[in-house]
């Protein structure tokens, strides 16, 4: 008997037999020392707590200023996802698409062999059943990740169900998702290691056929934790594609206005573009109440009663730390007071944590998080601009008591945004589900440091899934086409509209205020679904008339109200050729009614 068998049958009695020797396997490929079954218990986090702060992966913060939180400090090199080290292996590179990196199944297979074997050596792995979905849901889906990363751990462990509950629902007939993780640095007996260990070389690899994923050389939430963007959104987009539901890179907010009417929304803006903070908004106007489901993810299917209901597959938040403030996002603040990991972000000289935001006054003295001195005259900012917070949805105080309704919530709005320093405005509903999918389709975003890449650079991001998409683009779609048509036969399809929260004057600066007075869009969308609101068309769709809005109450002038409207037909016929330009790239699967809608916009110009 080898070594690693001795070491499995540590597996819990209850272990489905598959999962087991698929440990198993995965032990005998890449060596590690030890290995763990997560239970997911509170005893056993504290424990991987105490480990990772012995180890100086964590630096535990002041109690007194911050219970139960702590900082992790990465790597300087392993700070966001890697769009370029990510693959989605189909057996056909037609089914990956052209916004896809591809290489053959077979191929792949052979270098992650080659770079897993012994990768583990000298670490513990970690075996971690996950729930996406409250754990039973009809719309829940399982997975096993095993992982080397003691921080991927617990990030797991906040952001999933994750454990002893998670393992009993695998049976001998369960589907589950496989995810292998390591960070591809194996200790020789006598190594030290250090405190964010990971690799130069990385692979995100996705095989949508089979539904497994491998992840190798980094610990960063995007790249490490699988139950998230590998599995909810790569590998779901494709499961959903077959089995007639939708995996959105989408918020879920539920919205009440003064009379009591609830409305629940799903709203897709790429990464560092405001998903968590429309999530938790506080909405500027009286009597209206905005509630959390969902920060990131959606998982939204036609339900028994004919309309679109939706879950929020994870468990918890993993957000973008800078810009968050007392001003802006005080939910959000609120829910990370305590039992909070951060990531990258500044330590203040009486062990709590800053970052670019937070507050109005600089701290005079920080430490970066490089882990350097840092004063107000330092060049750069004390915190990474991709900094991130790790925290359960259960501590956000406005989280919805409706959020782990194994149902789902029924959707009355599909919202699709960016960053968009011109063209687009405010608010616009599209005048149809089929011309919503055209502006779902050919978004477009200014890049954001949530990815490697040049920031600000204007991009499409498809339904703000161009990083997340496990199949063809053009191929979603249709899919979001052939889902509309079958809500319509029951009259239940949400309506869908778009926004911009960030449209820029002449002299730079934002136009419109953001945060809670994005409740003033909101409102007037939930009007709209009333047949309360009145609407006027534009190329766009069909904007607010005059006075639907109380832009004034929002502090902006009538001047900046109509610059966040205004079209200018030479900007958007550059920008109706660039979709043609991008049509062209997705190639022959490209929808008609896609290239129909395409035809319209111009036709209104
Ligand atoms: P997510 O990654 O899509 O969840 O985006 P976040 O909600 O974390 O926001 C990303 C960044 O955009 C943060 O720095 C926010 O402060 C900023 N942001 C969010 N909403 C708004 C808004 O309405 N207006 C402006 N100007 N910035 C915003
Ligand atoms: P975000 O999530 O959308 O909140 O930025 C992380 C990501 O998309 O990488
Ligand atoms: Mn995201
Ligand atoms: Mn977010």
């Amino acid at each position: 008997m080898t070594a690693t068998a001795t070491l499995t049958r540590h597996a819990p009695d209850n272990a489905d037999s598959r999962v087991v020797d698929w440990v198993d396997s995965i032990a005998e490929l890449t060596q590690p020392d030890r290995i763990v079954w997560c239970d997911g218990s509170a005893a056993e986090r504290q424990r991987l707590l105490d480990e990772a702060v012995a180890a100086g992966t964590l630096i535990r913060l002041n109690p007194e200023k911050r219970p139960n939180s702590y900082l992790a400090r990465s790597n300087p090199s392993d700070v966001a996802r890697v769009e370029s080290r990510t693959f989605i292996c189909s057996e056909r590179e037609d089914d990956a698409g052209p916004t896809n990196n591809w290489a053959a199944p077979a191929e792949m297979r052979v270098t992650l062999t080659g770079l897993f074997r012994g990768a583990m050596r000298g670490r513990t792995m970690y075996v971690m059943p996950f729930s996406m979905g409250p754990v039973g849901s009809p719309l829940a889906r399982l997975g096993v990740q095993v992982t080397d990363s003691p921080y991927v751990v617990l990030s797991t462990g906040t952001m999933t169900r994750m454990g002893a509950d998670a393992l009993a629902q695998i049976g001998p007939r369960t589907e589950w998702v496989p995810a292998v993780h390591s960070v591809g640095a194996p200790l020789q007996p006598g190594d030290a290691d250090v405190a964010w260990p990971c690799n130069e070389t990385k692979y995100i690899v996705h095989y949508p056929e089979t539904r497994e994923i491998w992840s190798y050389g980094s610990a960063y939430g995007g790249n490490a934790i699988l139950a998230k963007k590998a599995f909810a959104l790569r590998i779901a987009s494709k499961i959903g594609e077959q089995e007639g539901w939708l995996a959105a890179h989408m918020l879920l907010l539920k919205v009440t206005n003064p009379s009591g009417r609830a409305f629940h929304v799903a709203a897709g803006f790429p990464s560092a573009c405001g998903k968590t903070n429309f999530a938790m908004l506080k909405p500027s106007m009286p009597g209206w109440t905005v509630e959390t489901i969902g920060d990131d993810i959606a998982w939204m299917a036609p339900g028994p009663d004919g309309r679109l209901r939706a879950i929020n597959p994870e468990a918890g938040f993993f957000g973008v730390a800078p810009g968050t403030g007392h001003s802006t996002n005080p939910t959000a603040i609120a829910t990370v007071q305590s039992d909070t990991i951060f990531t990258n972000v500044a330590l203040t000289d009486d062990g709590d944590v800053w970052w670019e935001g937070l507050t109005e006054e600089t701290p005079s003295h920080l430490v970066d998080w490089l882990g350097r001195d840092w004063t107000p005259d330092s060049e750069a900012p004390a915190a990474h601009p991709n900094s991130r917070f790790t925290v359960s949805a259960d501590l956000c105080p406005s989280i919805a008591d409706t959020w782990d309704d194994p149902a789902g919530v029924p959707i009355d709005a599909v919202i699709f945004g960016g960053r968009r320093a011109t063209n687009v405005p405010l608010v616009a509903q599209a005048r149809s589900w089929e011309h919503g999918v055209y502006i779902g389709a050919t978004l477009a975003s200014e890049r954001t440091a949530a990815a490697e890449g040049t920031l600000g650079e204007l991009r499409r991001d498809p339904f703000a899934m161009l990083p997340f998409s496990g199949t063809h683009m053009a191929d979603h779609w249709q899919h979001w086409l052939t889902v509309g048509e079958r809500l319509g036969r029951s009259g239940q399809a949400p309506l869908i509209f778009q926004v911009n929260w960030f449209r820029r004057g002449e002299d730079g600066r934002f136009l419109w205020p953001g945060f809670s007075e994005n409740s003033r869009a909101l409102a007037w969308m939930t009007e709209r679904i009333e047949g309360r609101a009145d609407a006027v068309d534009s190329p766009f769709g069909l904007v607010p008339v005059d006075g639907a809005i109380d832009y004034a109450a929002a502090g902006v002038s009538r001047e900046d109200w109509d610059a966040l409207f205004a079209i200018e037909p030479e900007a958007l016929s550059a920008e109706a050729d660039d979709t043609d330009v991008f049509l062209a790239r997705m190639g022959a699967k490209v929808p008609a009614a896609v290239m129909r809608q395409h035809a319209e916009f111009r036709a209104r110009l």
